[in-house]
């Protein structure tokens, strides 16, 4: 375990009242990693966090942080820190005090203290505004002091729940890419809390998916991206297309499954072993793999009855029903769609058997044997 700095086995948290906050979560996190958890309101996140940095008792699992089990002590005696997602500062002191308070506290003699806060407070771009008290400062620059507070005492691992979660959004977009800076800067490990996919994919080395108290799939936010594992994935990340059918047959690592009244041909991923004909299915597809116009060479088509037209940047997303209650997203850039549907018209759209992905179900706590 030398280079992993938190590693967690099997991790269970049951609130008073059986509330199932946290199921048999496992995960491991390599030192200097920018990782990152992403659930919707509820799945755990906060809890799973608290219980890394020792604010909260796991009902059963392990807990390491560098190698040592931590899962029974104090958060005084893991080496973690938390920036929480309210970060109270003290309003009478100053923010080269606010930073320095943490440093007197362990009895860090002065010129070393001065030393580690001016460093510190030119890491997060707040040197010149060193003598100002909080209540003068803007949103965007008290979260710099409470990063700088959270990070002076060289933790191993730096906690944040939903750090940017109190920021409008043109200072989140400034504050995530600072962020990622500074975690470069420092090289300590980040875990960060977010229900925000944009700040999970665009900030994080490693993201891990959560839903209902369950880790859904750990990876890369490009491995998520193109390779959603399951049903909760594919739905909730990025623009995916979902279809439900019938598996009617398969040969090697291609099956053909009917949905609607169609018959696609699908790709199987490599994780998934068990394929039976006859057995229920879902797929996505990536809205910007879906093509509009009948192409000869991709092998699946459906026909679907245009609706609308959806506009970010430079991307436009054209949305058609291809069954009852069925919509499929066709994402593309402005300058290359030239079309203008009319609502109603009746439109064939493609995609190739590379496209389809193959789903796993939801990872739900009665799935788990023993
Ligand atoms: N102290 C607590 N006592 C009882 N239930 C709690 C407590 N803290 C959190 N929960 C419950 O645990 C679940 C997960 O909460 P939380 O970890 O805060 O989720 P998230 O951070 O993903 O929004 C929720 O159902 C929440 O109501
Ligand atoms: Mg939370």
């Amino acid at each position: 375990m030398a280079d992993l700095d938190v590693v967690l086995e099997h991790v269970d948290k049951t609130f008073p009242g059986n509330t199932r906050a946290v199921i048999d979560f496992s995960a491991e996190i390599e030192h200097g990693e920018f990782v990152s958890m992403l659930g919707p309101s509820g799945c755990g996140k906060t809890t799973l966090l608290r219980m890394v940095g020792g604010l909260e008792e796991a009902t059963s699992g392990r807990i390491f942080i560098s190698g040592q089990e931590v899962t029974d002590l104090p958060p005084s005696h893991r080496d973690t820190s938390m920036m929480f997602q309210s970060f109270a500062l003290f309003p009478h002191r100053t923010v080269f005090q606010n930073v320095e308070f943490s440093l007197k506290m362990r009895g860090l003699e002065k010129d070393m203290r001065t030393r580690r806060v001016w460093s510190m407070l030119e890491t997060v771009n707040m040197d010149a505004l060193a003598d100002r008290r909080p209540s003068d400062l803007s949103g965007g620059q008290q979260q710099r002091v409470a990063l700088a507070r959270a990070l002076i005492s060289e933790p191993t691992v730096l906690l944040l729940d939903e750090p940017l979660g109190s920021l409008d959004y043109n200072l989140r977009q400034t504050m995530m890419v600072e962020l990622k800076k500074i975690q470069q800067e420092t090289g300590i490990t980040f875990i960060m809390v977010t229900h925000s996919q944009q700040e999970a994919m665009s900030m994080a080395d490693k993201v891990i998916v959560m839903s209902d108290a369950m880790v859904q799939q750990i990876g890369t936010s490009r491995e998520i991206h193109e390779n959603p594992r399951n049903q909760f994935v594919a739905d909730f990340i990025g623009n995916n297309n979902m279809f439900q059918g019938v598996i009617r047959s398969r040969s090697g690592s291609m099956v053909f499954v009917e949905a609607g009244s169609q018959l696609y041909y699908i790709r199987v991923p490599e994780h998934i072993r068990q394929v039976n004909v006859g057995q229920e299915a879902h797929f996505s597809v990536r809205a910007d793999l879906m093509h509009t116009g009948d192409n000869p060479e991709m092998a699946n088509k459906v026909r679907g009855s245009y609706v609308a037209t959806e506009f970010l940047g430079t991307l436009e997303t054209d949305v058609f029903e291809v069954g009852p209650g069925h919509f499929v997203h066709v994402e593309q850039h402005r300058h290359l769609s030239d079309t203008t549907y009319k609502v109603g018209e009746m439109e064939t759209l493609c995609f190739a058997a590379d496209s389809g992905m193959l789903l796993e179900r939801t990872r739900r706590p009665e799935d788990l044997t023993g």
